[in-house]
């Protein structure tokens, strides 16, 4: 049976938080901190979900810098990736969701699949760099200004993503 990665990286546990929901939700899934994730623990699972905050002003979320150095050494080559970001539409508008635009600028220079695409229309932000071609690169989150919106999103989000997972 495949398996279902769901890893994080969280300063103040929102993106925890989701990354939970989000594990309870798929079958056979671990929900693990992106804290001191090894390239050979990385290369276990078929299938990937990659949660970012987005931290200073479009950064990372700290963990995420040791992180991704391990993600780019993998073999992504017949993986599926999706990827959540969290961020803050009200006071950080020219760089929401920031982390997950940067994580998906590293990625796609990867042999890996990439799903989970997300309609920007329900959103409230001037610019970011997880906007792509008219779409979100992966479904974008905010916790601070929009708490009440996250379970709809997260289910939707997972109803199509199951779809393309193995
Ligand atoms: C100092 C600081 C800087 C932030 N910078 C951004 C930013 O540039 N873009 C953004 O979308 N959100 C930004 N945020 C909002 C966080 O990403 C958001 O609160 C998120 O839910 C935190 O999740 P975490 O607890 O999992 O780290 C910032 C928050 C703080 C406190």
């Amino acid at each position: 049976m495949s398996k279902t990665g769901v890893f994080y990286g969280s300063t103040v546990g929102n993106t925890r938080f989701v990354a939970e929901k989000i594990g309870k939700l798929l079958v056979n899934a671990e929900v693990l901190s992106v804290k001191d994730l090894s390239k050979e623990t990385i290369e276990l699972y078929d299938n990937i979900v990659l949660g970012t905050s987005t931290w200073g002003v479009g950064s990372f979320q700290d963990d995420f810098y040791k992180f991704v150095v391990q993600l780019m050494a993998c073999d992504l080559s017949g993986k599926t990736i999706a990827m959540f970001g969290l961020g803050d539409q009200m006071n950080y508008p020219d760089t929401y969701c920031d982390g997950m635009g940067r994580l998906y600028e590293l990625l796609r220079q990867k042999e890996c699949t990439i799903v989970g695409r997300w309609p920007a229309d329900d959103y409230n932000f001037s610019e970011s760099r997880a906007y792509v071609d008219g779409k979100m690169v992966g479904l974008a989150l905010d916790e601070d200004n929009e708490p009440d919106l996250t379970d709809y999103r997260i289910r939707t989000w997972i109803e199509q993503i199951k779809t393309m997972f193995k």
